[in-house]
């Protein structure tokens, strides 16, 4: 096994022109299967919301249930670089909210940094966040907790103001503290931009591959979800047809009475057995003898 990932072996990725790989886990054996295929950042977004929790979107998503679900991944991640995120509502209203929740982060589901969405007055709630010690990793462009106001889950920073304004936000979150910044569904000519102009490391996410790394969401990448999916998501493994044929295969065995076999069935001796058969003859036991 190698060594532990940390924020300075994060550093060294981007300073080596290394490139980062995240992705999102939500419950132990996704976070340990991540953590043994060596990605770097395993991270329990609040895309649990729609990925495993059922919502519509990322929006209802409470605190309470992140820390449930990121307690479950850090339990299974050893070696990679463990992060959650604040889920809206966590830290919009003020620094100290942003504080409170993300030590809830570190101490209650043991997260190693914490992720905000956001440029602009989202900048300040960073810049407390890391001054109270808890590293941060920024998120501009498609935000998806703000879409409503962004005009939907659409690419953002196609014009030269809103790709100076992401700019700007990048610059500005940085020099606020935070470690890393995901650039999501933005165009990849802004995204390489952004990304040389910073020294901290920028992970994409449909912003081409000019970023210093990639995030996906694990059910995006091993084809879970059905339904359309964005530009940007390649599936590299179709899990949810293997489960669907597994448990397929699973209810026709059990119906056709192939399962469980001979092999999959505990044994009495015969001596036990023929014990057993008069312990229960008729006349032997009484039904006082269940009290
Ligand atoms: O919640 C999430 O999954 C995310 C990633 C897309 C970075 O924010």
């Amino acid at each position: 096994m190698t060594d532990k990932i940390g924020l300075s072996e994060l550093a060294a990725l981007k300073r080596d022109g290394r490139p980062i790989v995240m992705v999102t886990a939500y419950d132990h054996p996704s976070a340990r299967l991540a953590d043994e295929a060596g990605v770097d950042i395993v991270f329990t977004g609040d895309s649990a919301a729609n990925n495993v929790l059922g919502y519509a979107d990322t929006t209802p998503i409470s605190m309470d249930e992140m820390v449930m679900l990121a307690r479950a991944a850090r339990r299974g991640t050893h070696r990679a670089f463990f992060m959650a995120d604040l889920p809206l509502g966590a830290f919009q209203v003020s620094d100290e909210d942003a504080v409170r929740n993300a030590v809830r982060l570190v101490k209650e589901a043991g997260a190693e940094a914490v992720k905000i969405e956001g440029g602009g007055p989202m900048v300040s709630r960073a810049r407390a966040i890391v001054a109270a010690g808890i590293p941060v990793m920024g998120h501009i462009g498609l935000t998806p907790q703000t879409a409503t106001s962004l005009g939907g889950y659409k690419a953002q920073g196609r014009t030269a103001s809103k790709a100076r304004q992401l700019y700007a936000d990048a610059l500005a979150l940085q020099a606020a503290g935070c470690f890393a910044i995901v650039l999501e569904a933005m165009p990849a000519r802004v995204a390489q931009r952004i990304t040389e102009a910073l020294r901290i490391p920028t992970i994409g996410i449909g912003a081409g591959p000019g970023c210093s790394g990639q995030v996906l969401v694990w059910h995006d990448l091993l084809g879970i979800n059905h339904g359309p999916a964005p530009r940007f998501v390649k599936r590299f493994a179709e899990v949810g047809a293997e489960t669907r044929r597994g448990l397929e295969a699973f209810a026709a065995e059990v119906r056709n009475g192939t399962y469980p076999a001979e092999e999959h069935t505990y044994k009495i001796t015969e001596q036990e057995l023929a014990l057993f058969e008069s312990e229960i003859a008729p006349g032997v036991l009484v039904a006082d003898d269940w009290l």
